[in-house]
């Protein structure tokens, strides 16, 4: 129990632990939950727990999508979010929306095209996802996928049998049509094909464009009608030449042109914030991570020293770090931080913790304290930056239970003025990760941090074992850089989701000089993994395996054994702890 909820303060007037806010991910915050993306979500996820959460009401208020957008209905496939995905690596804006979205609101965007996404169901199970059937009228471009193409020859006439088996993995489609869809790709290609349900006759005014061994119309088209589908996954990287295929449609049958670029996004929202924020003030809580550096330079771009950015040292961070932030964002950038020393009191307060639940939950109550009494001296603060990115928004918007926690419009935070009421501003809520990146390079920020490997809110400590204390963060320290940099030096920092070392309890015997030792093993962590929820364990070179565990020997002091973690998630976890 934190002291705070022993002795409520009713200057803070906030709602019991259990009630009080989660994480974006939709998790009790503090519970010790695993998160998907990390940078910044657990400071995110600090300052929720400090919110309370109002109705949900999320207003757009990043860029309004123009006019050469391609909308994307989501009938509910894993592969709905990678097709947005794609149509912006052609430089054009996609955006997700849920597949019953009436037709004025799609009318309202103007896109210049529509994709239906694939699904799970079957277009006659009870309740199948279906379109508002006016997308059919024509005057928009739409590319059926997979139950995207199901429900288009289902619903304008044409017949579609139940399975009897399921279709599922590689194939080999053959091209069967001169269709600008395939302009320029291969009669014979190889593709990811899923579907259950399959195509017998197609609708009126649609001919077929592809045809496998199990259907002779995994492609059809309409033409006149601008109306296309297909029945394999275009967006997935086993069908090589899906990419082209989008690209066709996309830019060659819709038109659109290709002017989502980071430069265009950085001016449209340097504008946009500028205008919103008026002659109010901004508040960011730094993370180090890639998110809020982001979210911060851009709204320092656009409202220079009326943003503050806080930054609280829990001394759990990695070796100069802190000093890097200190760099880009006071001396390079010249902007307004409030940079925390706070290291002393996270220590006192981890001193004897070995749990690691209890660690986090610590970190995280420490940290909404000191941010809310760093806050608090800020005097009047109108908005509040936070690093949301679109899947969380996507997430919410598609999950009706998850959105009332997740979706948050105005913010309270205790410790300030019970009255005081933050906006929010999220301009990257309609960015996926690589964007964010990509935004962070074009706004000139240091690779360092643009590029950074995930990292834990909770920092070092959960990757000692046991018990934190100075002595023992600084031996981490040591050896953490010993091994990013070699693995810098290899080229292989961005081949790998997360690279780290891990301080354990365990101490062994060994030979230095002509004296015994009995030190620390530190063990070695390097994982490859797309989004953290399954991991692989890296197949390092020897080499560099041999130069980290010489090196962490010789050079940090109390350790005389390295090891390495050979271990994927699932069943074991990245962090050990
Ligand atoms: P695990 O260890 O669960 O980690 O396989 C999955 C991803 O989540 C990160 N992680 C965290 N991130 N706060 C965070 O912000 C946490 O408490 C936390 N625990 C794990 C981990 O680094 C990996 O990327």
């Amino acid at each position: 129990m934190s002291q705070r909820t022993e002795q409520p303060d009713s200057h803070h007037r906030r709602p019991p632990a259990e009630q009080r806010g989660r994480t974006v991910h939709g998790e009790p915050a503090n519970a010790g939950h695993r998160v998907l993306a990390p940078d910044d979500a657990e400071v995110e996820a600090y300052l929720e727990t400090a919110l309370r959460v109002p109705p949900a009401d999320r207003i757009a208020d990043g860029i309004e999508p123009g006019p050469d957008s391609v909308l994307v209905l989501d009938f509910g496939s894993q592969y709905a979010q990678l097709i947005a995905r794609r149509v912006r690596e052609l430089n054009v804006y996609s955006e997700l929306l849920p597949h019953d979205t009436p037709w004025a609101e799609i009318a309202r965007r103007r896109p210049k095209a529509l994709i239906l996404s694939g699904g799970p169901a079957s277009v006659y199970d009870e309740g199948a996802p279906r379109a508002d059937p006016a997308i059919w009228s024509g005057s928009i471009p739409v590319l059926g996928i997979c139950y995207g193409l199901q429900l288009m020859a289902y619903e304008l006439g044409g017949e579609v049998t139940p399975a009897t088996r399921r279709e599922y993995g590689p194939a080999s489609v053959t091209i069967t049509s001169e269709d600008g869809l395939f302009t320029g790709i291969d009669r014979e290609q190889p593709v990811w094909m899923s579907h259950g349900d399959s195509i017998v006759r197609p609708p009126d005014g649609f001919h077929p464009t592809a045809q496998t061994d199990s259907t002779p119309f995994a492609g059809l088209a309409d033409p006149d009608r601008h109306l296309y589908g297909i029945q394999f996954h275009p967006e997935v990287i086993h069908t090589p030449r899906g990419r082209e295929i989008l690209r066709n449609f996309v830019l060659g049958i819709a038109g659109a042109r290709p002017t989502w670029t980071p430069a265009g996004f950085v001016e449209a929202n340097v504008a946009e914030i500028r205008n919103r924020v008026g002659s109010g003030r901004v508040i960011c809580a730094l993370s180090g991570g890639v998110d809020s550096a982001v979210a911060a330079t851009l709204v320092h771009r656009a409202v220079g020293d009326q943003l503050t950015c806080i930054y609280v040292d829990h001394g759990l961070m990695r070796k100069r770090e802190s000093d890097l932030l200190r760099a880009t964002f006071q001396q390079n950038l010249g902007m307004q931080l409030v940079m925390v020393d706070a290291r002393e009191r996270f220590l006192r307060r981890l001193q004897g913790v070995e749990d690691p639940e209890e660690k986090r939950r610590i970190i995280g109550d420490e940290f909404i304290r000191v941010f809310e009494e760093e806050a608090g001296k800020l005097g009047e603060i109108d908005f509040l930056t936070q690093g949301t990115l679109y899947p969380d928004v996507i997430e919410s918007k598609t999950a009706e239970t998850k959105a009332a926690v997740k979706i948050k419009t105005h913010h309270n935070v205790g410790g300030l003025p019970a009255d005081l009421r933050f906006r929010l501003i999220e301009p990257l809520r309609y960015l996926f990760k690589d964007e964010v990146r990509a935004v962070g390079t074009e706004l000139g920020l240091p690779e360092a941090m643009v590029l950074r490997q995930p990292f834990p809110g909770p920092g070092l400590a959960i990757r000692i074992i046991g018990g934190v204390t100075a002595e023992r963060l600084e031996t981490l320290r040591e050896a953490d850089w010993i091994v990013i940099d070699e693995i810098k030096a290899a080229g292989l920092y961005r081949s790998l989701w997360q690279s780290f070392a891990i301080l354990t309890p365990v101490r062994s015997v060994g030979v230095m000089g002509d004296g015994r030792t009995y030190a620390n093993v530190v063990a070695i962590r390097a994982v490859t993994s797309d989004d953290g929820m399954t991991a692989d364990w890296a197949r390092l070179p020897y080499e560099v395996l041999a130069r980290i565990s010489s090196r962490i020997v010789n050079e940090v002091p109390g350790v005389n054994r390295v090891v390495y973690d050979v271990s994927s998630k699932p069943p074991a976890t990245i962090e050990w702890e």
